[in-house]
């Protein structure tokens, strides 16, 4: 699909600041929204809006959006079946949701594993359960130059006490792609189970549960074009036994009984919308592909072009001479997400700058807060430009342009 018919159905990009387009760097904290998915939350508030199962044709409606976007999920997945995917809030609010429940089974001696890369949402929830079960943590570390986890510390950190391994598929700081199918190996092997935060990759790779033998994963919709709400794939045969926090007489089967309350049926008939249009970025649509067929095709493509982004933005930050970047360089797993300082700045105060210039990123610590502590950046932060499925090679040049005026 042209750049331009992307962008087209982004009515966000038609926004300027200071007299200038805006250029969205700030995807990995949310991306712009396409037209298709407004319009499928707001047809679900205007034409279809009920609570769920009952006998009434808005309320049947909503149970069938619900369940359509169930299994948009499950081929988002990738080979899950729709009964494996609970919605909820966030992906905070799910993981702590399951790690309670789980950890209602462990005790003194049992271990977590936890990355220093990972976003802390993906840490505090295990943390939690060293204070309320008495369960020990095991930090595995980065290295700070390659941006890459430490497998060998990771290798040694798992042993038969550990009940679980909880890894980010991506780091949302410094774009570092891990090898899950290694680690959930790793953690399988010593009979543990593997928890995947896919919330930043989910935008840039295509997720893949069976590929990966997860036992849980997690992503939130606002990073993939979507609504704010949050999405868990779980194996069936361990939703149907986790100890959730129940409200009698909700469904005991899954999902339903991981999901608490009411959902937010717009944001779910928005996410479902979200995963059809990164479907629809399909460059192959000859014959009749399954959606799981057309999501890698789009991914595929997403993937070249984030490749291509990564490498001119690395390049021209790094020819800028008081810029310092951080992370994978390009051609290593990495997503096309970029931090960097400038001089002894502090973060905040480039992307002001570079708000002048409409060009919008984030700055700060992302929740990765292990990982400017790491890095030595704790008290400045970072800067982070992510790239997204409607980045330009001019928005690059702009943001370049841009901080080589900050930095000389
Ligand atoms: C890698 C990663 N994990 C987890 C989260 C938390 O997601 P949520 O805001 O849906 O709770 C984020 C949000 O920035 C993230 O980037």
């Amino acid at each position: 699909m042209p750049p331009d018919t992307i962008r087209a159905q982004f009515p966000a990009l038609a926004r300027s600041h200071l007299g200038r387009p805006v250029a969205y760097f700030d995807g990995p904290g949310g991306t712009q929204v396409p037209g298709c998915v407004v319009e499928a939350m707001s047809d679900y508030l205007l034409n279809h809006n009920a609570n769920t199962d009952w006998a009434y044709p808005t309320s049947i409606e909503t149970d069938a959006i619900i369940a359509g976007a169930r299994s948009a999920f499950a081929d988002l997945f990738g080979g899950a079946s729709a009964e494996e995917i609970v919605f909820g809030l966030n992906m905070t609010t799910l993981t702590f949701h399951v790690a309670r429940a789980l950890g209602r089974g462990w005790g003194p001696g049992d271990e977590v594993v936890v990355t220093q890369l990972d976003h802390q949402a993906n840490v505090a929830p295990w943390r939690a359960l060293a204070r309320e079960r008495g369960i020990s943590i095991r930090l595995v570390h980065f290295d700070p130059v390659s941006g890459e986890l430490d497998m060998e510390e990771l290798a040694r950190s798992i042993n038969p006490r550990t009940k679980l391994v909880a890894i980010g598929a991506a780091s949302n700081a410094l774009g570092t792609i891990n090898d899950v199918p290694r680690i959930t190996g790793m953690a399988h092997a010593a009979g543990a189970l593997a928890f995947v935060d896919a919330v930043h990759y989910a935008a840039h790779g295509l997720m893949d549960v069976r590929g990966w033998d997860c036992d849980l994963a997690a992503c939130s919709v606002y990073k993939l074009y979507g609504p704010h709400i949050g999405v868990l794939y779980g194996r069936r045969a361990l939703l149907a036994e986790l100890d959730v926090p129940k409200v009698d007489p909700a469904p005991n089967e899954p999902p339903e009984r991981v999901e608490t309350g009411t959902q937010n049926h717009e944001g779910i008939a928005g996410a479902g919308a979200a995963v059809d249009f990164l479907a629809s970025l399909a460059p192959v649509k000859r014959g009749k592909l399954t959606r799981r067929a057309r999501l890698e095709s789009a991914f595929g493509m997403l993937h070249r072009e984030g490749e291509a982004l990564v490498t001119r933005l690395w390049d021209g930050l790094a020819a800028i001479p008081s810029v310092k970047l951080y992370g994978p360089h390009p051609g290593r797993p990495r997503t096309p997400t970029v931090v960097f300082t400038v001089r002894d700045l502090a973060a905040r105060t480039v992307a002001e700058q570079l708000a002048r210039a409409a060009v919008f990123v984030s700055h700060g610590d992302f929740y990765a807060s292990t990982v400017t502590e790491h890095l030595g950046v704790k008290d400045r932060g970072l800067v982070r430009a992510g790239c997204a499925c409607y980045t330009t090679p001019d928005d690059l040049d702009r943001l370049i342009d841009a901080v080589m005026q900050i930095g000389d």
